[in-house]
């Protein structure tokens, strides 16, 4: 498929949020690079995305936000709700309000996959399917693949498309979606345009060493690192479309043009090209010559079995294609530096 021509783009003034962070650093670059004068702003450099006043001084004659600033990750327990409420809805929505007092008319939202919960599923009696969470009784058994909520036969995984219904399944997914629903309203008031980029599995060159907030692929980076097996959850048949970072990034520049008035309007990030969990452990020991990946039958309750992206709206309407493969990325990403 031809990517339609995208309308050009001169120089645009952006606030950049998390800028000090895996992707936003990666965002940094491209926007610069595509010709646009970027400010940053994050935590780690002493500017809180929740300071209004701090805002107020940053936001003067920008033209668009690129919001990456976030609290990440699955997180320990449920003591960790108030933090993500707090910085990524309550962040938002102070973002939100700033931009409003200073005509900020356009916003590129870094959403994530996990706003659609469970990933879509075809029954062969019951067409496409949207199974709820799975229970701890069949977990603990280790049968991991969610059952036809109407029939609980077995269902074969499909792509999710972006129209899906959201089932945020842990206090992260829900303030992602809360990101958006926010994002919504302001656009609705204010007439301001905005993207939610849905990032898939993102991966490569400076991801955060192994926390607990960190993705599985800088998790098993950190183990082979340090000479431990990466252990993979489950029977590491969890697919999932796993993006490299550079390419994410690209498509925050396309989003710039993209989207309509008084609307927000989201978007998959992701390579098109499906893998297993198992898979990327493996393919990231072979290319470090070991040690070998350990399937340990574990299970986190907050974890969803497959989630497999349709990339096509991005290619239609953002002219964004992610380009990096699977086996190219993997293989960088094996030696790249993490932060
Ligand atoms: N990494 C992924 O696979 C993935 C997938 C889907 C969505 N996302 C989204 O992409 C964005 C960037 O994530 P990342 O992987 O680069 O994580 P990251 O933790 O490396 O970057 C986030 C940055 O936000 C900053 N930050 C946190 N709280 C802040 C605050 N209150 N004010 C200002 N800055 C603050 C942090 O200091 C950090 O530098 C996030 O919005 C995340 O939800 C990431
Ligand atoms: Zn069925």
């Amino acid at each position: 498929m031809m990517a339609p021509a995208r309308p050009t783009l001169g120089r645009v003034k952006i606030l950049l949020t998390g800028a000090a962070g895996f992707i936003g650093g990666h965002v940094a670059e491209v926007l610069a690079d595509a010709g646009h004068e970027v400010t940053g702003l994050d935590l780690l450099t002493g500017d809180d995305v929740r300071d209004a006043a701090g805002l107020d001084r940053l936001l003067p004659g920008v033209e668009a936000v690129v919001h990456q600033a976030a609290k990440v990750g699955l997180g320990l327990n449920i003591s960790d709700m108030p933090d993500y409420v707090s910085v990524n809805a309550y962040g938002t929505a102070v973002l939100l309000a700033a931009m409003a007092r200073h005509d900020v008319g356009r916003l590129v939202l870094a959403s994530s996959m996990v706003v659609y919960g469970e990933g879509g599923y075809d029954c062969p009696e019951h067409g496409r399917v949207r199974p709820g969470a799975r229970t701890t009784a069949d977990l603990d058994r280790g049968v991991f693949d969610p059952r036809c909520p109407r029939c609980e036969r077995p269902v074969a995984p499909a792509t999710i498309g972006e129209d899906a219904p959201p089932d945020p399944r842990n206090a992260y997914a829900t303030t992602k979606l809360a990101q958006e629903n926010l994002a919504a309203n302001w656009a609705r008031e204010t007439g301001g345009t905005a993207v939610a980029l849905r990032y898939h599995n993102v991966y490569g060159p400076r991801m955060p060493r192994d926390t607990p907030y960190s993705g599985v692929a800088a998790i098993f980076r950190s183990a082979l690192e340090s000479g431990r097996a990466p252990r993979v959850f489950e029977d590491g048949g969890q697919r999932r479309d796993f993006v490299h970072v550079r390419d994410v990034a690209r498509a925050n520049v396309a989003a710039l043009t993209g989207g309509a008035p008084a609307t927000v309007k989201a978007y998959n990030v992701a390579s098109g090209e499906p893998h297993t969990v198992g898979e990327m452990a493996a393919a990231l020991a072979a290319e470090r010559g070991g040690p070998q990946a350990v399937v340990t039958g574990e299970y986190r309750l907050g974890d969803v079995r497959h989630i497999v992206a349709c990339p096509d709206r991005a290619t239609a309407e953002l002219g964004f294609r992610a380009v990096i493969g699977f086996a190219e990325g993997m293989k960088e990403f094996a030696g790249a530096p993490l932060r």
